[in-house]
């Protein structure tokens, strides 16, 4: 995989994007090459949570390769919007092991939208996040449009988008697109602090949850009616039959299928 490096810390898969040079723009080697390493790191049980992040420390991922599609067609367009959308940004929403952003800076169009596509996103202080498209006379089209809405409110979306203006990580954490700010060098250990939290949870209960929350976003499906079959599941896992003995024996659980 030569536009990623990829490490292993303790329970967690850590992808970093390298490209620096480019500012780890997203090309379509780039794209395939993440898809590939979140399928293994989904399919991988010693694997409990997923970090992306970009090299160095100037940026996350500066937008997707412009130098790629500017004499794209209409169709070759459609093509790329749709495949990106299908082979990434969904899989990465739907991989059932949390996936956390670290925004180590620009985190800008296609950078911003894999972000979002992420279940979490953690911020340094010299992030800038922004979907500048409609500066190149284009609109996000790896699920930006939706994904900032829901995170930020439709009001917030119209502002960045139709401005195509940066924001700096300290607004992005108050209108609820980033959870966390920290200075740029402690950010991996903070993303790390919540991956060894969660790995200390059901790994079947949190991919019950992901499934859940996904579902209140989904076309044609009820979130309410997912949590309820979702929440009714659990009971017949070993990890409820577990957790819930564990805490009437006043001990820690030690989930089976962790
Ligand atoms: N696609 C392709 N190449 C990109 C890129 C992108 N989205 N973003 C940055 N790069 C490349 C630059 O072309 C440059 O390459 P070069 O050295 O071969 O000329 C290199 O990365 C460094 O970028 P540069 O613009 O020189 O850095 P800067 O510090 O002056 O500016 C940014 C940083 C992020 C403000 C600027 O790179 C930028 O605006 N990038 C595009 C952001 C964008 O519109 N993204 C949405 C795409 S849909």
């Amino acid at each position: 995989m030569s536009n990623l490096l990829i490490e292993i810390s303790g329970l967690t898969q850590r992808i970093t994007i390298n490209r620096p040079d480019k500012l780890n723009a997203l090309n379509r080697d780039t794209i395939r090459e993440l898809s590939s390493a979140i399928t293994t790191a989904a399919a991988n049980d010693s694997v409990k949570a997923i970090i992306i992040t970009g090299s160095g420390d100037k940026a996350f991922v500066a937008g997707a390769d412009i130098s790629e599609f500017n004499t794209y067609s209409v169709h070759d367009a459609k093509d790329l919007a749709k495949d990106g959308q299908d082979v990434l940004f969904d899989l990465i929403e739907k991989t059932e092991k949390p996936i956390i952003a670290a925004v180590n800076g620009f985190a800008l169009g296609g950078g911003l939208e894999l972000a979002m596509s992420c279940h979490m996103r953690i911020a340094s202080t010299n992030a800038r996040m922004g979907l500048p498209e409609v500066s190149l006379g284009v609109i996000p089209g790896y699920g930006g449009t939706q994904r900032l809405a829901q995170l930020a409110g439709k009001g917030k979306a119209f502002e960045l988008i139709f401005t195509a203006g940066m924001i700096k990580a300290d607004a992005a954490l108050a209108c609820g697109l980033v959870n966390h700010v920290v200075e740029q060098e402690d950010l991996m250990d903070k993303c790390l602090e919540i991956c060894e939290k969660m790995s200390k949870n059901s790994s079947v209960a949190i991919a019950s949850a992901i499934r859940a929350v996904n579902s209140g976003y989904t076309d044609g499906e009820n979130g309410f009616e997912t949590e309820i079959n979702e929440f009714a599941n659990c009971f017949a896992t070993g990890d409820f039959k577990e957790g819930t003995s564990a805490f009437l024996e006043k001990r820690k659980a030690n989930f089976p299928n962790n």
